[in-house]
């Protein structure tokens, strides 16, 4: 999607440049052209060597070339397509936010016609400075596109969060930027529910049954419904994964099945569309020891009863409330089958497939290959893709077929 597309990069002073010769090198591979403008003091932490060799580009810095030639920043502004800054220094936001254009880049910025995003990079205490947040703020009011920094060991070997977006995550961005202008409009407001990562069922204080889901597939999904405009709540199982970016949505941190199927049952009336990726245990002990069990027997058996079918309740109350319902089918045979199966026996609107017979789709994986299936039988295969980008393919259908 990024085939043929003018990028201008602007890139400044910060540790995180370096990542700029990776960020240059992803979106040629897409297929983009791309511009590259730096700041003099970009240039510490980046050679335009580098970055004119792989943008096949010269690289600009100044306002002329050797007092011969001019680098005319209105035509760059007007060239492109979109305007990345990345990474983008404390020094550089205040500049956008107050129109101080003493170099090249802030002159082309200023004239740039084209959506401009920008992906903050500093050390922690300059990311939570109020000048900083501000200047981020003033900026997504304005309508510049926030990329916004993640958390992580910074340079200064503090952690927190600055660290610039991975460049992937910046690509992903721009796509849904290019992508339409007006995707963010397709969820305008919808209130979306959706279930996220494993649930653990207690045995005793110290051990669970669980099972492999990180909990990505999910939270990319809840992320892209932010970004097309939705109102997002998330009730996300024990995960890991890192959940910068979720703070402009409502979660809900549970543990068990039963903790998910509560935190699900209240928001029913008020939801739009439910998406239901959690890999949620159909199992729990029935009873959960409450002191650690000592190791005395060669043997133990453990009693199990069933969990509630959270997908299935709320696919009995949908003609109650009136919202759409998207489940997954995890599955490792017979895999339409089943899935098909699924579909009809919880009432669902859309199931999304995914199978542990293809390599890298499934749990954990930052990949995943899926298959949307309707209830008219309509049966859509996607290829091997990263999450961010299956969760885009995920609610694209929905905003398409229901
Ligand atoms: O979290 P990741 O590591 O990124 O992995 C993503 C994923 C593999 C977990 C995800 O893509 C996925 O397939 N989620 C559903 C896993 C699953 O439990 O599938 P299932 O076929 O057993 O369940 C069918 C549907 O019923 C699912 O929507 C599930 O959320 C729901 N369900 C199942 C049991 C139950 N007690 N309550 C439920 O709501």
């Amino acid at each position: 999607m990024l085939k043929g597309k003018k990028i201008l990069l602007g890139v400044t002073g910060s540790i995180a440049a370096y990542k700029a010769a990776f960020l240059v090198r992803e979106l040629k591979k897409e297929g983009a052209e791309v511009k590259v403008v730096l700041t003099h003091h970009a240039k510490s932490f980046i050679t335009p060597l580098t970055l004119s060799t792989l943008s096949e580009n010269p690289v600009l810095i100044d306002w002329s070339n050797d007092q011969e030639s001019w680098n005319n920043h209105v035509d760059l502004g007007l060239w492109a397509d979109i305007m990345l800054i990345a990474p983008c220094s404390a020094n550089t936001l205040a500049k956008m936010n107050t129109g101080i254009c003493d170099n090249l880049l802030m002159g082309v910025y200023l004239s740039a016609k084209c959506p401009v995003a920008f992906a903050p990079a500093m050390d922690l205490d300059m990311y939570q400075h109020f000048t900083t947040k501000r200047n981020i703020q003033s900026l997504v009011d304005q309508g510049y596109h926030l990329i916004d920094a993640e958390e992580g060991e910074l340079a200064s070997g503090l952690i927190g969060k600055g660290r610039m977006a991975e460049p992937e995550t910046i690509i992903e961005h721009c796509k849904l930027i290019l992508g339409g202008k007006d995707q963010k409009k397709k969820f305008n407001q919808t209130k979306f529910l959706i279930t996220a990562g494993p649930t653990y069922e207690g045995i005793d204080p110290v051990r669970f049954i669980g099972n492999r889901s990180s909990g990505k597939m999910g939270i990319e999904i809840a992320k892209t419904a932010k970004k097309m405009g939705a109102n997002v709540h998330l009730v996300l199982g024990p995960s890991n994964e890192n959940t910068s970016g979720l703070e402009e949505m409502e979660i809900t941190r549970v543990e068990s099945a039963e903790e998910m199927f509560n935190a699900v049952k209240t928001r029913l009336e008020t939801t739009d569309i439910g998406i239901f990726s959690a890999a949620v245990a159909d199992y729990k002990p029935k009873n959960q020891a409450d002191q650690k069990i000592k190791k005395n027997d060669s043997e133990i058996t453990l009693e199990l009863v069933k969990n509630p079918d959270i997908l299935k309740y709320a696919g009995e109350q949908k003609a109650k409330f009136g919202y759409k319902l998207i489940g997954f089918a995890l599955e490792t045979n017979n895999e339409i089958e089943n899935a098909k199966s699924k579909l009809g026996r919880k009432n669902l609107d859309l199931i999304v497939l995914n199978s542990l017979q293809d390599k890298g789709a499934g749990f954990a994986t930052s990949t995943n290959k899926i298959t949307i299936l309707g209830k008219d039988n309509k049966i859509l295969k996607f290829e091997l893709k990263s999450k961010a980008e299956v969760a885009e393919d995920i609610l694209n259908t929905i905003a398409d077929e229901i």
